[in-house]
């Protein structure tokens, strides 16, 4: 165990399904555990290889599941940019599960009054304080969810769901916030591609610079977290083991 978290390294075809094998032993403990699982999805592009994999299972049980998104976009979810636009085509529309259960974040909505709201949707589904699972991104400047380098919603210490507006063309955002996420129970991040080695190396095996690299704030506070990577992202890792899958 690294002191960031355990790290899989996998070749890039099969990180897929290293990620799923995760999700669906973790949404089992979880489901065995308390009777049911919530999962906070990521969005990008990263996972949707992962939520087509996840589709295809025949040993998660849905029913039994609540999905959550750590961020989205506002953005309509009929917009090629929407988070649960792309988890709704890869996975949601393939597996039965109830449509109460599927607790998206209304991007078309105004984005304070829908963070608000969210918040609110968040505390009731995971009924006992903690997420069970939260899926992650990386991105090449550190962020994970919507939480950006140096951005005040960042810092949001006070309340779970965070909106945020870019003067680029990241627009609205809407996210967890960090102290939520730190408090869920796993943390898997999904992490691929040769762009994403030194921001990888920074957060795993780099001094301390939680606001440079929210990510990095995620991973030395939450109490178990997964590293799923393709060979192309730990190219520059010194201290993990490149034994994967
Ligand atoms: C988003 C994600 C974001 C993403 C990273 C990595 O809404 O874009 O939540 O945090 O996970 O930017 O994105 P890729 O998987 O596309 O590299």
């Amino acid at each position: 165990m690294t002191p960031s978290g355990q790290v899989i390294v996998t070749d890039a075809d099969v990180l897929a399904d290293a990620a799923a094998d995760v999700v669906a032993r973790e949404a089992a403990l979880a489901i065995a555990t308390r009777g049911w699982c919530t999962i906070a999805l990521s969005g990008g592009s990263t996972p949707r290889a992962l939520y087509q994999r996840l589709s295809h299972r025949r040993d998660i049980e849905w029913s039994r599941i609540h999905l959550l998104w750590g961020d989205e976009r506002c953005v309509p979810p009929t917009d090629p940019a929407s988070n649960y636009g792309m988890a709704r085509q890869a996975l949601i529309d393939h597996i039965k599960m109830p449509a109460a259960q599927v607790h998206r974040i209304r991007g078309e909505d105004p984005p304070q009054a829908e963070a608000e709201r969210y918040d609110s949707v968040v505390r009731s589904a995971v009924r006992d304080g903690a997420i069970d699972m939260v899926l992650l991104g990386l991105g090449t400047d550190g962020h994970t969810a919507s939480l950006f380098p140096g951005d005040a919603a960042t810092r949001a210490e006070d309340r779970w769901v965070v909106a945020a507006e870019f003067a680029d063309a990241r627009g609205w955002r809407i996210s967890l916030t960090a102290p939520v996420l730190i408090a869920s129970r796993t943390v898997l991040f999904l992490v691929a591609g040769a762009d994403k080695a030194q921001v990888l190396a920074d957060v795993l095996e780099g001094p301390d610079a939680p606001d440079a690299l929210p990510a990095q704030r995620i991973v030395r506070g939450a109490v178990d977290v997964h590293w799923l990577v393709d060979r192309e992202a730990a190219s520059r890792l010194t201290q993990v083991p490149t034994a994967g899958r």
